[in-house]
């Protein structure tokens, strides 16, 4: 099974193409609305997508071409690109422009894997299409959009006050429209094209709102190698484009094929054969057939169903030896629900660690007179999810039979949280991100102890570059850490701003995403002007507001605070969190925070300014640059 191309059929292809480009490639070039030559002049760190491919550089990709997308709203007011056409001549010209600076072109269908993003969209966030569709949307977080991003973004606390209007701005359309992938994306384009005048190429702009690293040399922007480059350019750019595009193409469709042939080769015995021979053995769990799994919980009977979600429905379960087990079944049966099916097992089956789920075991059928199906079989946890116990404050049904936590229990059950993600984070070689923590996701057993569950978005990180990065965004609102939400950009603190929320949601019983009032509020926010105003029990429940040394509690607050920080640079790791927690060390003076939207002296809108009484000054771009 040749996996590429024979020589002479590339050879084909190759001319073909070139017959191709010749007879169109003025008319594809004209299609594409946005002019993309800064991509050759504007001072990007070109060196992390050099060989060796540094795995920012896909976020640094999808920040370059935003670049382009901002100037283009600020150009037309539109948010995104008219048509599927205009957006792949885009790309193809986007992949050229890259050739010319010696960056791989095929690290463009790599990072994005799918084209249609930049096409125009009403699903996309709210039904946003033009500028004047935000106004109408958006309301009044414009303003202090406006307000925020406006001129030089330098510095961590004029950057932070920005990032905070985008997402107090993406709060106001998630209200709107649960659905809208594309809000935080689209407050940006907004930040970075219309509410800043300087506009997208500026450095500052650039660097702040589209998180683009700049190159080291930036500030001494030396005429003699641009005028070196347009030598060069002149010489080598039309052969080079030419070329390039070729190239490009020929790897997109050996990539496509292989794609293809990948996944046709996924074929459903092999795929349990493979599974069966090499992931179980030495992880402790065991195959179930599915006539056990029926057994045990009475034909997947609806009296048996726990839960359910995107992912997979849970039954309830008794073995024959008496154990309860939780029987998820996955019900994503194509191919994405395979690979997270192969992803979920293997990740789960090599962790063995008292505060996170193990796999007891699993099944997959293939006759074809069940279908295909998988189940994953765990530990029953008799006390269910966080959130159930936590829902009694915000749910009417609050007589499910659940007392509310204590505050030992609440304490211990956050340890819990921290000491399982530091040992996906440090425990574990290479690392774990576990990329979708929240209330549901952490199961507590029948000591209360908590264990943290659905390693099924979890991606183990590996030394090789492209193959954690990701321009799906998975996860769920509310908890999902910015940066992630617009890039897809994940790190550790992705993770670590989720347990941010997770600690404030425990404290306080409230929701991460208060929708119930008209004016939607992030849980952190909320915090921090209580803690800010000196009246940090407002934060506490009520009902443990009498227990335990206030000191401590307060000190859960603060780190959950700084775990949510909109900007990365101030996020501990978990490790130190959970150091912070425990006391071992001391808690960075938080670091100011804009006021919260609903603030009164927001909604007269002049006197704004008065927050910036933070001593923020210092100006490292190495961290303003993870900034979203
Ligand atoms: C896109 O291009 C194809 C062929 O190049 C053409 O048939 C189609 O009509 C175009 N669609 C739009 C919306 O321009
Ligand atoms: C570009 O990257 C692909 C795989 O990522 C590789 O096969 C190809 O050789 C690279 N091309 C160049 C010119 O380095
Ligand atoms: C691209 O994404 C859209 C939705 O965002 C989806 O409908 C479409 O099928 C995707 N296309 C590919 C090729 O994955
Ligand atoms: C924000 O700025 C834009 C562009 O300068 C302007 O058109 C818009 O009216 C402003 N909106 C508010 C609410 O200030
Ligand atoms: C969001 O999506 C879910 C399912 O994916 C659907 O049930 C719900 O109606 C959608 N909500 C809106 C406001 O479109
Ligand atoms: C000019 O280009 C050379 C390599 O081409 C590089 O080493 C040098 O840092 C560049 N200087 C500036 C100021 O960009």
């Amino acid at each position: 099974m040749g996996k590429f191309i024979s020589f002479p059929s590339l050879l084909f292809i190759f001319f073909f193409i070139l017959s191709i480009i010749s007879s169109s490639s003025s008319s594809s070039s004209s299609s594409c609305p946005i002019d993309l030559s800064y991509v050759e002049t504007f001072p990007w760190d070109t060196s992390l997508c050099r060989e060796p491919v540094h795995k920012d550089c896909c976020q640094t990709l999808l920040s370059l071409f935003g670049i382009g997308t901002a100037q283009h709203l600020r150009d037309t007011l539109n948010f995104q690109l008219p048509d599927a056409n205009s957006s792949s001549s885009c790309l193809s010209n986007f992949q050229d422009r890259l050739s010319a600076v010696s960056v791989n072109s095929s690290l463009v269908p790599q990072c994005f894997q799918n084209s249609t993003q930049f096409v125009a969209d009403p699903k996309g966030c709210a039904g946003i299409i033009t500028i004047q569709d935000w106004f109408e949307k958006a309301g009044p977080t414009t303003a202090r959009l406006n307000d925020s991003c406006k001129g030089d973004v330098t510095g961590l606390t004029r950057c932070s006050s920005c990032l905070d209007a985008g997402l107090k701005a993406t709060t106001q359309l998630l209200g709107i429209d649960p659905n809208g992938t594309k809000c935080f994306h689209f407050a940006v384009l907004y930040a970075a094209g219309i509410a800043n005048e300087l506009g997208p190429k500026d450095l500052s702009t650039a660097s702040c709102m589209l998180a683009l690293p700049l190159s080291v040399t930036e500030t001494g922007k030396s005429s003699d190698n641009l005028s070196r480059k347009s030598i060069l350019k002149i010489l080598f750019g039309s052969l080079g484009a030419v070329i390039g595009v070729l190239l490009a193409v020929v790897l997109i469709i050996t990539y496509r094929r292989r794609d293809k042939r990948r996944r046709q080769n996924a074929h459903h015995e092999e795929f349990v054969d493979s599974f069966r021979a090499t992931v179980l053995p030495n992880s402790g769990a065991k195959w179930f057939r599915l006539s056990e799994l029926e057994r045990a919980t009475n034909g997947f009977s609806q009296r048996n169903l726990i839960g359910q979600g995107a992912y997979g429905i849970v039954y309830k379960g008794t073995l024959s030896d008496g154990t309860l087990v939780a029987v998820k079944q996955v019900v994503n049966l194509d191919s994405q629900g395979d690979e997270e099916f192969c992803n979920e097992v293997e990740i789960i089956s090599k962790i063995r660690h008292r505060n996170l789920l193990s796999l007891r075991g699993c099944c997959v059928t293939s006759d074809d007179t069940k279908g295909r199906r998988r189940y994953l079989v765990y530990d029953f946890m008799s006390n269910g999810s966080l959130s159930d116990n936590l829902s009694n404050s915000w749910r009417s049904n609050t007589n499910n039979g659940k007392t509310p936590l204590t505050w030992p229990q609440r304490k211990s059950i956050i340890l819990d949280v921290a000491k399982g993600l530091a040992y996906l984070h440090y425990g574990v070689k290479p690392a774990i991100y576990h990329r979708d923590i929240k209330g549901t996701n952490i199961l507590l057993d029948s000591e209360m102890k908590a264990k943290v569950a659905d390693f099924g978005l979890a991606k183990q990180i590996g030394d090789e570059g492209q193959s954690h990065l990701t321009t799906r965004v998975a996860g769920t609102y509310g908890y999902l850490a910015p940066e992630y939400a617009l890039y897809g950009q994940l790190t550790e603190k992705s993770d670590v701003y989720s347990f941010g929320i997770v600690i404030l949601e425990i404290m306080s019983g409230k929701k991460a995403l208060e929708t119930t009032n008209p004016s939607v509020v992030l849980i952190t926010d909320w915090a921090w002007t209580a803690l800010k105003s000196g009246k940090v029990e407002e934060v506490f429940e009520e009902s443990i507001r009498r227990e335990g040394p206030k000191g401590v509690m307060e000190r859960f607050v603060r780190v959950g605070i700084l775990c949510s920080h909109v900007m990365v640079a101030f996020r501990p790791t978990i490790s130190e969190a959970l150091r912070m927690l425990e006391g071992d060390i001391d808690i960075p003076r938080l670091p100011d925070r804009p006021l919260p939207l609903s603030h009164e002296s927001f909604s007269s809108s002049v006197g704004f300014n008065s927050f910036t009484s933070g001593s923020q000054t210092s100006r490292p771009s190495s961290s303003t640059r993870s900034a979203f």
